[in-house]
C-alpha cells in the first residue's frame, strides 16, 4: 500500500506545504507522547540542578568493570576528564552484554547492498567476527594505542573493525569513503597509523572503484605503517605487497575465537577522526572511552526515543563521519537496537531507493541530512509515493540548518504528518547530539533545534565581550564540561587550546557557529564563523581546498569562499590565476577540479572557477575573502581603500559581468 502522494497532486502539497509555513510550533502528537521513554519537562530542570548526577545515572546504564571514583575532573581546563578511574570495554558494550541478556539474535544490522544482496548481522555474529579480528590483530602485533586506519566504506565490517580495535584497546582513525587515497595518505601519517584496513573495490552507483589499487598508488614507504588489512568485498583485481598486505578473511581464519574484552580505562583514547578546521591541515579530533560512550548512548536513547525490541533504526550518514561514528555504530549498538545499514547512494539504482527500504525493513526511525532532503524534494514526491512509509514513528536531521520548507516536506511526506522531527546540532568535536528537541516533549519549530540536551549548557555571546545575547545573533559556545567532548587534537594540546579555548578563557567552549536565541528561548543556528564550508553536511575549509587547487600545475594562486547554494546549503567557488599571462579555459577548469578530487575526494569540487589575473589582497599581502564573496555574491563592494591594487576589483567586476552574459 502506497500512502504518499502522487505528481498530479503536487500542486495540492505545494499549497498544503504553503499554509503550514504559518504554524509556529509543532507539539510532539499525543500518542507519541503518551508511549515516550522522556515525556515529562521537569527532566531538564533535574538534569540542570545536578548536571554531574545527571550524567552519572546516564553512565550507569552502561557496563563498568570498576565504577569510577569521581564524575568529573575540572582541575586543569580545558584539559577534563569524566569518570576517573572508572573501567570498562565498548566492544563489551556494544556487543557482549546483549548476547549474555539473550539478545544473541537481535539483528544489528539489516545491511542492503547496492545491487540488492542482503546480509542480516546479529549480535551473536559481531560477537563472534569482533572476538576473531580482534585476535587478529594482537597477531599483527597491533597492541593497545596503536592507531589503525579504517578505510571501508559502508559494509557490515567497518562496524567489525571499528570494535575490533575498541575490544584491544587500539585507536582507530576511520577516513569517510568519498575522501581520496591521497586524504588517506595524509590521515595515516599524521596519526602514525600501525596499520589500515581497506577494501578491494567499492560499489560506487553501478561501478566498483578499484580502491586498494589506489591506496597502493599513493601510500609509498610510510614508516610506521606496517600492516594493510584488504577485506575481499567485490572480488576486484589487486596486488598484495609481500610482508605488508594481507586479507581479512585470511586473518579471521587463522584468529582464535575468544578475545576476552580489554579493561580499558574511562579516558583511554577511542578514536581519532580528522575535521576541518581554519588551516589546511585537518585537525584530529580525540575521543575516549568512558565519557564519548556515555554521550553517545545517551542521546541516541533519548532524542530518538529508541525501543530496542521494536524499532528498526536509520541513519543514512557514512561511517566515516562523526555522525556515523556515534549513530551508526556506538550509539545504537550500545543500545541494542537493530538498523538498517545501506551501502550506497539515495538515488541508485533509482531515486526511491530510501523509501524502498524504509518498507522493505520496516523502518520506525529515519535520521538524514538536510541537504539529501533538498535533493529529494527536487526528485518529486512521486518518489516516497510509491512506497509504505507508515511503519515511521520519528524524524530526525543533522549537519546543517534545516530550512522551514524541507521541514514541511519531510514532516508531511516522508512523515504523514504523524511523526515529530529533530532537528539535532553538534559537531566532532562534541561527540553527540547537543542542541535538540526531545521528541515526546520539545514543541518544535521548523529550522530550530530548539534546546540544549538536558545537561548541557549554552549560551549566545557578544564577539568581542563574549557577554550574553538574550535575543538576537551572536556566537554560540558551550559553557560547561560533558561527557562526550573532544579531550585534544590529537598530538597537539596547544592547537587545542588556542582553536577552541582561547577567546572567552578555558572554562568557554567556542563553537564556531554563529546563532541566535528567539523570545522563547529557542536557538537557532546560523552557520560557521570560520572559514569552515559546509557542502552538503560535509565539513570542508577554504585553506585545504586552496592548498589542493595550488597544488596544480599552471595555478599560481587560489582563494576559496563558500557561496549559499540551494542543493548543497553551500557551494564551493574558487578564484584562481594561473602562471604565466594566460587565460583560464574550460580544460583548465576541468583539470582543477580533477586536481582537488584527486587531492581531497570530489565532493570538494569547486562548483564555480573564476579566473582573475590577480586577487585582491591587503598591503601586507593578505587575500580579502570579504570582498571576494561580495563581488561573488553581486554584492556592493565595500571598502577597497585598504587594498594594495585597487585596479584588481574592477578587472574581477568585468570577469563576473562577462560571466553572467555568457549564462544568459
Ligand atoms: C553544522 C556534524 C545547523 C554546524 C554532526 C556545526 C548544524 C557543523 C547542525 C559540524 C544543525 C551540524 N543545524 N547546523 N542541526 N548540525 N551543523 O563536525 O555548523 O561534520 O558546527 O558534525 O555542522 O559539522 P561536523
Amino acid at each position: 500500500m502506497a500512502t504518499g502522494h502522487t505528481t498530479h497532486d503536487d500542486e495540492a502539497l505545494d499549497r498544503e506545504l504553503a499554509g503550514l509555513l504559518s504554524v509556529e510550533r509543532f507539539d510532539p502528537p499525543a500518542e507519541f507522547r503518551a508511549s515516550a521513554t522522556l515525556n515529562d519537562p521537569s527532566v531538564y530542570a533535574e538534569a540542570d540542578r545536578d548536571w554531574q548526577g545527571w550524567w552519572a545515572s546516564q553512565a550507569e546504564k552502561l557496563h563498568w568493570f570498576k565504577k569510577w571514583d569521581q564524575v568529573l575532573d575540572d582541575s586543569n581546563p580545558p584539559f577534563y576528564k569524566w569518570f576517573v578511574g572508572g573501567k570498562l570495554n565498548i566492544s563489551y558494550n556494544c556487543v557482549d552484554r546483549h548476547v549474555e541478556a539473550g539478545n544473541g539474535g537481535r539483528v544489528a544490522y539489516h545491511w542492503h547492498g547496492e545491487e540488492g544482496d542482503e546480509r542480516d548481522i546479529t549480535y551473536a555474529d559481531l560477537h563472534r567476527d569482533v572476538q576473531r579480528f580482534a585476535n587478529a590483530l594482537k597477531d599483527l602485533g597491533i597492541k593497545k594505542g596503536d592507531v589503525v586506519g579504517i578505510y571501508i566504506g559502508m559494509i557490515p565490517e567497518v562496524a567489525v573493525a571499528m570494535l575490533a580495535c575498541a575490544r584491544i584497546g587500539a585507536v582507530h582513525n576511520v577516513v569517510f569513503g568519498g575522501f581520496s587515497a591521497e586524504s588517506v595518505r595524509e590521515r595515516m601519517e599524521f596519526s602514525e597509523a600501525k596499520a589500515l584496513i581497506t577494501v578491494d573495490g567499492a560499489a560506487r552507483k553501478g561501478k566498483i572503484a578499484a580502491v586498494k589499487e589506489s591506496v597502493d598508488a599513493v601510500m609509498g614507504d610510510l614508516p610506521h605503517l606496517e600492516h594493510i588489512i584488504v577485506v575481499k568485498a567485490k572480488g576486484t583485481e589487486c596486488q598484495m605487497k609481500d610482508g605488508r598486505d594481507v586479507w581479512f578473511h585470511e586473518i579471521m581464519e587463522r584468529a582464535a575465537p575468544e578475545c576476552p574484552a580489554e579493561e580499558m580505562d574511562a579516558e583511554d583514547p577511542l578514536f581519532v577522526l580528522y575535521t576541518s578546521g581554519s588551516t589546511a591541515k585537518p585537525k584530529g579530533i580525540l575521543h575516549t572511552t568512558g565519557g564519548y560512550l556515555t554521550g553517545a548512548s545517551a542521546t541516541h536513547r533519548l532524542v530518538f526515543d529508541v525501543k530496542p525490541e521494536s524499532d528498526v533504526y536509520w541513519c543514512c550518514a557514512d561511517v566515516g563521519w562523526i555522525t556515523g561514528h556515534s549513530y551508526i555504530v556506538y550509539g545504537p549498538l550500545s543500545n541494542g537496537v537493530t538498523s538498517v545499514m545501506w551501502e550506497g547512494a539515495p538515488d541508485y539504482p533509482h531515486k526511491g531507493i530510501w523509501w524502498e527500504l524504509v518498507e522493505r525493513y520496516k523502518a520506525t526511525i529515519f535520521y538524514t541530512a538536510p541537504t539529501a532532503i533538498r535533493a529529494c524534494i527536487k526528485w518529486g514526491s512521486e518518489h516516497p509515493g510509491k512506497f509504505d512509509l507508515s511503519s515511521l514513528r520519528l524524524l530526525g536531521t543533522v549537519g546543517e540548518p534545516i530550512n522551514p520548507k524541507a521541514w514541511l516536506w519531510y514532516h508531511k511526506v516522508i512523515g504523514g504528518g504523524r511523526c515529530p522531527i529533530v532537528d539535532t546540532w553538534w559537531q566532532t568535536e562534541t561527540g553527540a547530539i547537543m542542541i535538540t528537541p526531545l521528541p515526546g516533549i520539545t514543541s518544535t519549530k521548523p529550522g530550530s533545534a530548539t534546546q540544549p540536551f538536558p545537561g548541557i549548557s549554552v549560551d549566545v555571546v557578544d564577539e568581542r565581550e563574549g557577554k550574553p545575547i538574550d535575543e538576537g545573533q551572536g556566537l554560540l559556545v558551550i559553557k560547561r564540561p560533558w561527557p562526550s567532548m573532544l579531550r585534544t587534537l590529537y598530538k597537539d594540546d596547544d592547537r587545542f587550546v588556542e582553536v577552541y579555548w582561547k577567546k572567552f578563557g578555558k572554562e568557554t567552549y567556542l563553537v564556531g557557529d554563529a546563532a541566535r536565541r528567539d523570545k522563547d528561548g529557542y536557538y537557532w543556528v546560523i552557520g560557521r564563523i570560520d572559514d569552515v564550508v559546509n557542502v552538503s553536511g560535509h565539513r570542508l575549509s577554504t585553506a585545504e581546498v586552496e592548498s589542493a587547487i595550488v597544488a596544480c600545475e599552471s595555478v599560481a594562486e587560489a582563494a576559496v569562499i563558500g557561496q549559499h547554494d540551494e542543493d548543497t546549503g553551500q557551494a564551493i567557488t574558487a578564484f584562481v590565476t594561473l602562471q604565466g599571462d594566460r587565460q583560464g579555459t574550460p580544460e583548465e577548469e576541468d583539470l582543477i577540479r580533477a586536481g582537488v578530487a584527486e587531492r581531497i575526494g570530489k565532493f570538494a569540487r569547486p562548483k564555480r572557477i573564476i579566473f582573475a589575473d590577480d586577487l585582491p589582497k591587503t598591503r601586507s599581502g593578505k587575500i580579502m575573502r570579504r570582498l571576494l564573496r561580495d563581488i561573488a555574491e553581486g554584492r556592493a563592494l565595500g571598502d577597497v581603500t585598504t587594498l594594495r591594487d585597487p585596479t584588481v576589483m574592477a578587472a574581477l567586476e568585468e570577469k563576473i559581468k562577462a560571466e553572467h552574459a555568457a549564462e544568459d
